[in-house]
């Protein structure tokens, strides 16, 4: 596994290799799952229900065990190398918010807790409240936001230690179609303007089309097809990437 696959890691924000995960009840999650993530793209993980997309997030992160040798985050080894939590953000795809932090302590406390100076972890905090437009709610506690509110509170947590991989599972499901063009234009601001590796998952096949230059087709634990989504659909035939898919999870 030496020479090019480790040439590979070195320019890659995150690379899989083989990655097995079965959970303790017998539920094999992925299946040799083979992935990677170039560095500075945005990029789009899709697939069903229980395709285990975010329990690849979940190893990526550290949440979900994982063996070593198997996931690299910018070249560090996910389960091995604390580097590499340094360099990711994660906005869950389930909402957990501290009931007991108010919006602004919450963000402030996450910049701590990944080893900011309190007044850097305070200004950064001020500073994702006002780009997420939360800064009059800055002292609102999450179970009195509103649904939207609180998963723009969570992709602003995902950010304030500045990640050079921004992960997101499922961003914009349930929220508002002004919102999620508002996400939309945040995040590729995010991606172009800061060179942020983005990487999504998502229902909405739409969006990864509009957003993402490069897209992954995830079925029951692998990948069965990757690529921009104007390749994936001359691969697959139709006009939508949307076609697409429903014919990649067809065959
Ligand atoms: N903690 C767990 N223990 C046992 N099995 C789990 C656990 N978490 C997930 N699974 C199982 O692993 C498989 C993949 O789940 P995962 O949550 O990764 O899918 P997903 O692609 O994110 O789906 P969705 O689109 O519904 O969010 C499913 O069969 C699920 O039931
Ligand atoms: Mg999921």
């Amino acid at each position: 596994m030496a020479g090019s696959s480790d040439l590979d890691r070195g320019s890659a924000a995150l690379v899989v290799q083989r990655l097995t995960k079965i959970y303790g009840d017998g539920t094999k999650a992925l299946d040799e799952l083979s992935l990677r993530v170039p560095a500075g793209s945005f990029f789009g993980l899709l697939g069903p229900n229980g395709a285990g997309k975010t329990t690849l997030i979940g190893a990526t992160a550290g949440l979900v065990r994982a063996p070593t040798e198997r996931i690299f985050v910018f070249g560090h080894d996910a389960a091995l190398d604390l580097e590499s939590r340094l360099l990711v953000g994660v906005a869950p795809q389930e909402v957990h918010l501290d009931r007991f932090l108010a919006a602004r302590e919450l963000l402030a406390y996450h910049g701590r807790y990944f080893g900011m100076p309190k007044l850097e972890a305070e200004q950064r905090a001020d500073e994702l409240l006002e780009v997420f437009d939360l800064t009059a709610k800055a002292k609102t506690k999450p179970n009195r936001l509103s649904g939207g509110m609180r998963r723009r509170l969570l992709i602003a947590r995902a950010l304030v230690h500045r990640p050079r991989l921004v992960i997101l599972d499922e961003p914009t499901a349930g929220v508002d179609l002004e919102l999620r063009h508002e996400l939309w234009r945040y995040l590729r601001r995010l991606h172009t303007e800061q060179g942020v590796t983005v990487l999504l998952t998502t229902h909405y096949i739409e969006e990864a089309e509009a957003l993402c230059e490069r897209v992954a087709f995830i079925r029951a634990g692998r990948i069965i097809s990757e690529g921009a989504p104007t390749e994936l659909v001359d691969r697959y035939g139709g006009e939508r990437l949307e076609d697409a898919y429903v014919e990649a999870m067809r065959q």
